[in-house]
């Protein structure tokens, strides 16, 4: 296909970063804007994502919500610092750029809001007829897609940059110019930082939609998708083509530190057992206690990293759902599991969230809590789009040290994820603690599919082999 071609181009664009040797890593600091989640807002947000998504062939998810995870980006020459939203669920990496050029002007902007082109000396906008420029949805609203062409003459040749699009599932979107500028990004081991002279990524003078709206925290996304323009895409295969992350539960005091990593040579670290830095180390024997299950591939949303779920349990128990609820029809996109970082709450289908609610029914033995009740805290209800609520929420101060049932969900190849009570019975309030998943009903369009959200993954190393199509995960590699 003409896109892989692509994609060797732009590797090979990227390659002159520098020789970083396989089995290096980079990492990048992984931080949450608030370190509580404000679940009604992250229901809200989840949940516009799932009515839009009858706009197939899905682009990327929505990222919006407080119960994000950032990352920061150093972009340009001298680098400027830029907090993105670190998003497994879409491909392009943008920033919000601002046509400034003077000083008093840059000082209007909040540091670190916002990356000035005009500051970098090494910015530069691809050309519309740049190969590069087919690797991004074109802007239609501008129509200088229309101008450009590769033997077309005079100023249109000349001066039209690579306008982009890019949408999400709730209707935000960025557009801009697709550009290219150097990036630094550290090396794990060594900790010198790691210039690449050239990532590409949208400079996005036009953000709108409810992801992007003033007081999120982010100015821009790093997609980290499958695609040939996300950052793990872009430098991954100097590293090995593997990224992974811990998403650490921010409540704790102190704030935990934890990282993004890029590279990693899942195979190579397992031999090396190296006599390398502490950090390396540690980092090598927490592959050792990976559980793999294999990524699988939708043609609709090939960005996407799906999982086969094959079956629940709680506290142990099976839940008779048929396997068939989960699966993912490669043909049509439909159905599927997506392991999603820009989506807070989880999504499983209706018919396995109806059974897996009525056994914690069954099981949790608390008073109920009614969310819309007083207590919860947080945003006032808009009357005009009352906010969904959440099936059940309890009581916990008279948990003692009780736990709340275990949930449990069996890959595909064998792999058991059981994530601790706190990744699906949130916190909403003051001892009040919300199953925190909500059910993909089959919709008219077709095209429902499951989320793991963040929530769902805190507190596990999760390992993206994207050579050998596979994704690992660990309760044990997140310590450091
Ligand atoms: C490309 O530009 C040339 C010269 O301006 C023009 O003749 C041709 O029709 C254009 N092609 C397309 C597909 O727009
Ligand atoms: C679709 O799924 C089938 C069965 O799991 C598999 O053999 C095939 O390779 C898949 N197609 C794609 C495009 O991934
Ligand atoms: C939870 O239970 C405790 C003890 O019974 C009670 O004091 C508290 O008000 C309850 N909280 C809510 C939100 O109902």
């Amino acid at each position: 296909m003409a896109s892989s071609s692509l994609f060797f181009v732009l590797l090979l664009f990227l390659i002159s970063a520098g020789s970083q040797s396989q089995g290096s890593f980079l990492k990048l600091q992984i931080f949450r804007q608030t370190p509580s989640v404000d679940l009604h807002q992250a229901l809200r947000a989840d949940a516009v994502r799932h009515n839009s998504i009858s706009s197939s062939p899905l682009v990327s998810a929505a990222i919006s919500g407080s119960g994000q995870y950032l990352v920061h980006f150093k972009v340009g020459t001298p680098a400027q610092t830029i907090a993105l939203v670190a998003d497994t669920g879409s491909d392009l990496v943008w920033v919000r750029c601002s046509a400034c050029r003077t000083r008093p002007c840059f000082l209007r902007h909040p540091l670190g809001s916002v990356f000035f082109p005009r500051a970098s000396a090494s910015f530069a906008p691809f050309h519309c007829y740049d190969s590069h420029c087919r690797l991004v949805p074109p802007d239609i609203t501008t129509a200088s897609h229309l101008k450009c062409n590769r033997s077309g003459e005079g100023p249109a040749r000349l001066h039209t940059p690579c306008h982009y699009r890019y949408s999400y599932a709730d209707l935000s979107s960025s557009s801009g110019f697709f550009s290219h500028d150097s990036a630094t990004v550290e090396n794990a081991v060594s900790g010198i930082p790691v210039k690449f002279s050239s990532v590409a990524f949208g400079c996005g003078f036009r953000n709108s939609g409810p992801s992007f709206s003033s007081g999120v925290g982010a100015h821009g996304v790093m997609g980290l998708g499958r695609g040939p323009t996300s950052f793990p895409s872009q430098l991954g295969n100097n590293f090995g083509n593997v990224f992974s992350y811990c998403l650490k539960d921010y409540t704790i005091s102190p704030p935990p530190i934890s990282y993004l990593l890029i590279g990693g040579d899942v195979r190579q670290h397992q031999q090396q057992h190296s006599r390398r830095h502490q950090f390396s180390r540690t980092y090598n024997e927490s592959f050792h206690h990976l559980s793999f299950t294999p990524l699988l591939n939708s043609a609709l949303s090939p960005s996407f990293y799906y999982v086969g779920v094959e079956s629940v349990t709680v506290d142990g128990n099976p839940l008779t759902i048929e396997p068939s609820v989960f699966a993912l029809d490669n043909t049509t996109g439909s159905g599927g599991t997506v392991l999603d970082s820009g989506t807070t709450l989880s999504f499983l289908p209706e018919v396995a969230y109806r059974q897996i609610l009525a056994e914690m029914e069954r099981i949790v033995r608390l008073p109920r809590v009614s969310i819309g009740a007083a207590g919860t805290g947080s945003g006032d209800p808009d009357p005009a789009n009352p906010s969904p609520a959440f099936d059940l929420c309890v009581n916990v101060t008279g948990l003692g040290g009780k736990q709340l049932p275990r949930l449990g969900l069996k890959f595909r190849g064998g792999a058991m994820y059981s994530p601790p009570p706190r990744n699906y019975f949130v916190e909403a309030g003051d001892g009040v603690r919300c199953l925190a998943l909500q059910p993909v009903a089959p919709s008219k369009s077709d095209s429902g599919f499951g989320v793991l959200g963040n929530l769902m993954q805190q507190g596990f190393l999760f390992v993206f082999d994207r050579d050998q199509n596979r994704v690992g995960f660990s309760r044990t590699g997140c310590t450091s």
